[in-house]
Order: structure tokens, then C-alpha cells, then sequence
């Protein structure tokens, strides 16, 4: 009898364990973790209550600016929508994100002295980055073989700037967005630094702020030179960190603390 019930319990702890590797396993196959999952409820409960999250009314403003200045261009927001998950793209022998083509979209209508973090920007690009919730980041290489190699150049350099330590902290991207993530710094909980969700409303900022600003708050947070806005070092971070991230599901504008 007792070796009966021996033979059935390892055989037990036999199956449990095998349905923790396999179920483990499944838990693996998407182990990132995006800024949202660091939340707090009560920030979690507020971007899930569109009554609520202030980042309803930068789409619909967003949704406005596009009809009147953006739509008799792009009939198509089908198209659109695919290019938020592969900016920053390679045009002109440079790196250019979202909201950098949306001012020069902007130009095109002859509305100019726009910057990134423009009010009417941020909200057409607030509009666009909903759009496209659910598709998956995918940043693309350019074809031509010249503009490859360059394009290879920037993401390398981004990987560099990752980890390399800076400021009067001395500390590199990667000693908190990889070495430290789950931890607190401040009120802040750090997560792994995906990029899944921008732009990004921000309380402390009391506005949507680019993926840009965000990356120079990081670099301020640890003392160093901050780059000026659009400079290539933030693109080709930008770039490693969109490369990085590749796959992943794009949520959309989000709510930071
Ligand atoms: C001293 C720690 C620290 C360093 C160093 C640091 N960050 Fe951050 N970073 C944070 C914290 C805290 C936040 C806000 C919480 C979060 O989302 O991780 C943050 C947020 C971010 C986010 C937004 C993630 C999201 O989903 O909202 C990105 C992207 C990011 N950092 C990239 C970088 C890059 C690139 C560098 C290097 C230039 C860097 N960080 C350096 C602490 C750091
Ligand atoms: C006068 C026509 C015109 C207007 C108006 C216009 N665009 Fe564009 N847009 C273009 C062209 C042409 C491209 C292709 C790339 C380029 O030449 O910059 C483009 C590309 C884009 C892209 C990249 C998508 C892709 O598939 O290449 C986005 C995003 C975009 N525009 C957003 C906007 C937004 C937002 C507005 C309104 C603020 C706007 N555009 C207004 C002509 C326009």
C-alpha cells in the first residue's frame, strides 16, 4: 500500500513539475515586461477609465487636428498606423521619429515654428499612436545597402550610449533599466525601458511628453549633459531601444507617473 501511494505521489510531483517547465516555458516566450506593468493600480485603474485618463482628450483634439490639416493627404490611416510601430526611420541620411515627421508634415501645410513637444504635435501624435494599439514594434532597416550600413552605425551607436556610464552619478542606461528594474527610485519603480507606449502623459509633467523628452529626463536623472531636443544621440537610443523591443505590442499612449 505504501509503495502504492509512493509510485503515486512521485508520479504527481513528476506531472506538477513537468506543467511548471512548460508553463514556465510559456511565461518565457514573452518574459518583457512593458512600462505599464510597473503601474501603480491606482495609475493602472486611471488609464483604463477613458472618463478619467486625460490622455482621452489629447486624442480627441489629435483626432480633430488630423481631419482639418492631415487627412487630405492621408486618406489612408491604415498606412499610418503601421508607420508608428517602425519609426524612427532612416530618411535623408538621418534617423527621423514620429513626431519629427509630423512637424514636417506640418510644414507642408505652411504651419511651421512647431517643436516636438509642440501642444498640436504631441496630440496628432497621441491620435496616431492609439491607432495603432495591438500591432506589433517593428523598426525597419532601409533596402539600399548604403543607407543599411548607416542605419546599422546608428543602432550600434545607440547600444553604445546604452551602456556606457554618464553624468556626474556615473551611471549607465543599462546599470537601471537592466541591473536594477523592479526596484524604487524616488516614487519611481524602473522598469526595463521598453518602448511599447508613447507618447506618455506624464503627472509630473501635467502633459504628454515625447519619447524624446523622456529619454533627456533620464539623462537628467543621473546629472549629465542633456543632448538638445532631436539630437542624433536620442534617435539612435531611440532606435536601440525600438530594436530592442521588437515584438512586442504596441499599447499606445500611456500613463506615467
Ligand atoms: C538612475 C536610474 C536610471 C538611469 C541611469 C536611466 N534611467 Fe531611464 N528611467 C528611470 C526611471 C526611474 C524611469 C521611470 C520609470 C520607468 O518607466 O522605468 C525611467 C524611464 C525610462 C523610459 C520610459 C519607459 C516607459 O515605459 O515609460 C525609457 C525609455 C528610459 N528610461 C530610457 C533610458 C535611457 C535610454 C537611459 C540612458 C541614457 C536611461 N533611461 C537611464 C531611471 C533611469
Ligand atoms: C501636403 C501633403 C501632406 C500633408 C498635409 C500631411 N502629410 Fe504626412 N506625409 C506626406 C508625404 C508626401 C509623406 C511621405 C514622406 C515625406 O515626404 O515626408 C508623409 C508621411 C507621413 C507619415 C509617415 C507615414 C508613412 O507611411 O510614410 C506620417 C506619420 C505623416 N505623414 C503624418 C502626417 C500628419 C500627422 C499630418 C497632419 C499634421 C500630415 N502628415 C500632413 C504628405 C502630407
Amino acid at each position: 500500500m505504501n509503495v502504492i501511494r509512493l509510485i503515486i505521489s512521485s508520479r504527481l510531483i513528476f506531472l506538477i513539475t513537468l506543467f511548471c517547465l512548460i508553463s514556465n516555458g510559456f511565461v518565457w516566450a514573452e518574459s518583457r515586461q512593458s512600462g505599464n506593468q510597473f503601474l501603480t493600480s491606482e495609475l493602472l485603474n486611471l488609464s483604463k477609465d477613458s472618463s478619467i485618463n486625460p490622455i482621452t482628450l489629447w486624442i480627441d483634439q489629435g483626432a480633430q487636428i488630423w481631419q482639418k490639416d492631415c487627412q487630405g493627404c492621408h486618406q489612408d490611416l491604415n498606412s499610418i498606423r503601421q508607420s508608428v510601430v517602425d519609426f524612427p526611420r532612416w530618411k535623408k541620411n538621418q534617423l527621423v521619429n514620429l513626431e519629427d515627421q509630423i512637424v514636417q508634415c506640418f510644414a507642408k501645410k505652411q504651419i511651421t515654428g512647431l517643436s516636438l513637444e509642440s501642444a498640436d504635435v504631441l496630440a496628432v501624435s497621441t491620435f496616431l499612436s492609439d491607432s495603432a494599439k495591438g500591432l506589433k514594434v517593428q523598426v525597419q532597416s532601409p533596402i539600399d545597402p548604403a543607407e543599411k550600413t548607416a542605419w546599422q552605425e546608428a543602432l550600434n551607436h545607440g547600444a553604445h550610449i546604452y551602456t556606457q556610464r554618464q553624468g556626474r552619478v556615473n551611471l549607465s542606461c543599462t546599470q537601471c533599466h537592466d541591473l536594477n528594474i523592479g526596484k524604487n527610485l524616488r516614487s519611481d519603480v524602473i522598469s526595463p525601458g521598453y518602448i511599447t507606449g508613447f507618447p506618455i502623459y506624464r503627472q509630473s509633467w501635467q502633459a504628454m511628453g515625447s519619447m524624446d523628452r523622456r529619454l533627456r529626463a533620464c539623462y537628467s536623472g543621473v546629472q549629465a549633459a542633456i543632448p538638445p531636443s532631436g539630437h542624433r544621440d536620442l534617435r539612435s537610443l531611440e532606435l536601440f531601444l525600438k530594436n530592442r523591443s521588437e515584438g512586442m505590442i504596441w499599447e499606445g499612449p500611456s500613463i506615467r507617473r
